[in-house]
């Protein structure tokens, strides 16, 4: 169904491609994996149209075609879900399913709209949302299945799914499985791009890897083991992905007493240790993200008590947290996370501008010093600090995110969702560098969607579900049974 031969791009000085062929057959699902920054999403955009390659050849059903523009893509039977999220907030949930759509046009009525994504929309579980309300009422997952719908909606002959479980969670990962899966039965030729490498294993008939530029030579999954994938993906074997739990923790940090706030229907407690890790474990909407966004002072505590080293803590709004030594990374990256068109020295040093600056003048000197020791400590390419945040791969933004908090020095470092979309090898140097921190008698308070992380990573682990905490205990005492049965139906346990 699709070739393409010897593709080559370049951004500036920047190779994204130097010489990557890949090959799909109709109703194959083929995995196109590698680590953050190796032109994962540089390729499949050239063939949605987005890019243009400087060199290279891509042939459909046999015939050679030039995919000048989104227009010409479509055109051909080539529909793509980005990496970036492409619903648009203000118009209607139908509108965004048949947004550039030239056969459904706009000016249909809204209620006739709605009837034909309808079905669409309940192919991916969203049967019973109301498809005229506007897309931004709902929730970042659910604009991701709406993205998935439109994809539907195409009935195109190549599928090109960018990241498209990265923010989501277990249940709503598997209703893009089974979509993807019927596509390819229906004969549609599918590359999906992911860095969950259970999904590969599960979904994907063969696997594409793209190393420094190249491509290898698709691989049959089945014929695939873990450890052999991620040393094909990174060139070396990853040793460990976890590192060793904290040995001994230190005193009280922060005390959380029955404490009620937005996304909690009862109350929680917990303590948290001086060189601890925490980790909720929790679907999209379950509460484990909500005392998080209390304690960044980002939404207010309704009831209960917070203390923090024995003082009270309030904090209003974002300022008073990082004031008392509390850093927060959210999982809104694009929202929250970097500046897109600021550099690198600049998002890394944002947090520290009060130490780096006097009278609102800029002392570069220390703001370099500032940046490069961060730099050094995340791994984050020294020389390429004066590139602009937005023009890294998704898997180094997060670096840059989470690194930028380092630098304040923090007592406690909140972060959700640690890793999404971080390659495998880039998610082992996360944990070892938050585990590095903890060894220094920073606390560390996380909440992840992903089971395995929780339980690898956290000394304690709360889980949630609806609103509600259901157990917190030592990570000795879980396993990955307990934690996705608290997640999904804690109620058949009891
Ligand atoms: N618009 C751009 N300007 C400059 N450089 C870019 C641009 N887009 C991508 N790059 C660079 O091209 C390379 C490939 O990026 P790409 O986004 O394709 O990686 P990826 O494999 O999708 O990574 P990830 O898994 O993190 O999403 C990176 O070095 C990136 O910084
Ligand atoms: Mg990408």
């Amino acid at each position: 169904m699709l070739q393409m031969r010897n593709v080559a791009k370049r951004y500036g000085a920047t190779v994204a491609l130097e010489n990557v062929n890949l090959d799909v057959k109709a109703g194959e699902v083929m995995a196109l994996l590698g680590e953050n920054g190796a032109g994962k999403s540089t390729l499949v955009k050239i063939l949605a149209g987005l890019e243009q390659p400087d060199s290279g050849a891509i042939a459909i059903g046999g015939k050679p075609h030039n995919i000048g523009s989104p227009a010409q893509a479509r055109a051909a039977g080539i529909s793509y879900v980005a990496q970036e999220l492409s619903i648009v907030g203000t118009l209607s949930v139908a509108e965004n399913v048949f947004l550039g759509d030239q056969t459904v046009g706009l000016l249909r009525s809204p209620s006739s709209l709605a009837r034909r994504a309808k079905p669409f929309l309940a192919r991916i579980g969203l049967g019973d949302i109301d498809p005229s309300l506007p897309a931004e009422a709902f929730s970042v997952a659910e604009r991701q299945l709406m993205e998935i719908a439109r994809l539907l909606s195409r009935e195109a002959r190549i599928a090109i799914l960018d990241e498209p479980t990265a923010a989501l969670s277990e249940v709503e990962i598997d209703r893009v499985k089974t979509a993807v899966r019927t596509l390819a039965e229906e004969g549609c030729a599918i590359i999906y791009v992911t860095h969950r490498l259970g999904e590969v294993f599960e979904l994907s008939h063969r696997v594409t890897i793209i190393r420094n530029g190249h491509s290898f030579a698709p691989v049959a999954t089945s014929s695939l083991q873990v450890d052999g994938l991620i040393e094909m993906m990174l060139g070396r074997r990853l040793e460990q992905m976890f590192p060793p739990r904290a040995p001994s923790v230190g005193d009280k940090l922060l005390v959380v007493e029955d404490c009620l706030c937005q996304g909690l229907s009862s109350p929680v407690s917990f303590i948290l240790r001086k060189g601890e890790m925490l980790g909720l474990a929790g679907q999209v909407g379950s509460g484990a993200t909500a005392i998080l966004k209390v304690l960044a002072g980002l939404t207010p505590l309704y009831r209960g008590s917070i203390t923090l080293d024995g003082r009270p803590f309030t904090p209003r709004v974002i300022r008073d947290s990082i004031k008392m030594g509390v850093a927060y990374c959210s999982d809104d990256r694009k929202r929250d996370g970097v500046f897109a068109v600021r550099n690198l020295v600049e998002n890394l040093s944002a947090p520290v501008i009060d130490q780096v600056s006097r009278f609102g003048l800029m002392n570069r000197r220390a703001e370099t010093t500032h940046t490069q020791a961060v730099a050094q400590q995340f791994n984050i390419d020294i020389n390429g600090l004066g590139r602009l945040a937005g023009n890294l791969s998704g898997g180094n933004q997060q670096k840059v995110a989470l690194g930028k908090w380092i630098g304040i020095s923090p007592s406690l470092l909140i972060v959700e969702e640690p890793t999404r979309g971080v390659d495998v090898g880039a998610r082992a140097e996360i944990y070892r560098h938050l585990r590095a921190q903890t060894a220094r008698g920073l606390a560390i308070l996380f909440a992840s969607s992903d089971t395995h992380e929780v339980l690898g990573l956290a000394d304690t682990i709360g889980t949630f579900f609806q609103g509600e905490m259901v157990q917190i205990g030592s990570a000795d005492a879980m396993t990955a049974e307990i934690i996705t049965r608290d997640v999904t139906h804690p109620a058949v346990a009891a």
